[in-house]
């Protein structure tokens, strides 16, 4: 299943990717040849999903060894793009794998090699997203299905994850529509979401967050679906914040409720949730949007990017590799195993 458009493009010496803070009513390219740049279009979620954060973070190393591709520079760089924001793993592991990739190789070659890790992750990135899509449409039980936020192209360059699927189910004939939460405070459902689904032909019914738990008991999905940003050792996962409250409806109603990532948003070294550092976001976020402030000045507000969920609650983690199924420690391990033995046959 191919990337129905392009997000990111590594165009040395610049990266260039959508911006997705003007979608849906504006399409414009960024082009970014410095890591301040990139770290504002990080940080205001110009680029974003975690996939695509671990493309951003390589393209990080790549634009600094442009400047500068001493060891230290490059290690420097790695660690400043890596903790724009904490919680998706892939953004600190994406950069690194970069810069590893880069310091392999004599200095004056290094800006290249950055180059072309960043080209053949993105082809890596699609070709796993396609496979994860076909394992996806297989694991879900037909019938029509409720996502949250966006896990889209927009999210990962390639088909995207639980976005992935819907498109294969929907390819399939598995699926009818697609119902969208509008995924407050910075609206990734409805923008971005609503957008790529539209686009795709793909029957789409946005409901307000509020109206999440009622859709899931109402026997109108037959299975909810979300992405990752890190999933721990033991299956815990991390995703964009509401996520939590959706797996405990569906599990109130007996509706399955499936994660959709890729192996690398595991992160063996997080025992359990508890490890997962969540990002807490300006209070600004949630007393308006776009410019508009409907909360009293000088409110107080709670803003987590992020919540855990049990991994008790999750009835598989769709991969590009197959479904783990519960007991999850041993299966993600397992999964993680099988990637180490097919590199070291490549
Ligand atoms: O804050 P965001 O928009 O970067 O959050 C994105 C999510 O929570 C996605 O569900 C997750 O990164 C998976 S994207 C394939």
């Amino acid at each position: 299943m191919e990337p129905p458009f392009d997000v990111i493009r590594f165009e040395r010496p610049a990266l260039r990717v959508l911006d997705q803070s003007r979608l849906p009513h504006e399409e414009r390219w960024l082009e970014i040849r410095g890591l301040d740049v990139l770290e504002e279009a990080i940080r205001s979620l110009r680029v974003r999903g975690a996939p695509l954060l671990g493309l951003c973070g390589a393209a990080g190393v790549a634009i600094a060894a442009e400047a500068d591709s001493s060891e230290a520079a490059l290690r420097a760089a790695a660690e400043r793009v890596g903790r724009v924001r904490p919680t998706a793993v892939e953004l600190a592991t994406g950069a690194a794998a970069c810069r590893d990739a880069a310091l392999a190789v004599p200095e004056r070659e290094r800006a290249t090699a950055a180059w072309a890790f960043c080209a053949a992750y993105l082809r890596r990135r699609q070709a796993e997203d396609a496979a994860l899509a076909a394992h996806g449409r297989d694991a879900l039980p037909p019938g029509d299905v409720l996502t949250h936020c966006n896990t889209g192209t927009l999210a990962t360059g390639g088909a995207g994850t639980a976005l992935g699927v819907v498109r294969a189910a929907h390819a399939a004939g598995r699926l009818a529509r697609c119902y969208v939460t509008e995924t407050r405070p910075l609206l990734q459902g409805a923008r971005l979401t609503a957008w790529e689904l539209q686009r795709s032909g793909i029957p789409v019914v946005l409901l307000p967050d509020t109206a999440a738990a009622a859709l899931v008991v109402s026997g109108k999905v037959a299975a909810v679906i979300t992405g990752a940003d890190r999933i721990a050792a033991n299956g815990d996962t991390a995703n964009k914040v509401g996520t939590l409250g959706l797996a405990l409806a569906a599990a109130r109603a007996g509706v399955p409720f499936y994660i959709a990532a890729p192996t690398s948003t595991f992160d063996p070294a997080c025992a359990s949730g508890e490890e997962i550092p969540i990002e807490v976001r300006a209070a600004d976020e949630v007393g308006g949007f776009g410019g508009v402030r409907w909360a009293p000045a000088g409110i107080e507000a709670w803003n987590p990017a992020f919540d855990v969920t049990p991994a008790d609650l999750i009835a598989g983690i769709i991969t590009e590799r197959g479904t783990a199924r519960p007991p999850y420690r041993a299966a993600l391990a397992a999964l993680l195993e099988h990637d180490e033995r097919e590199a070291a046959r490549r």
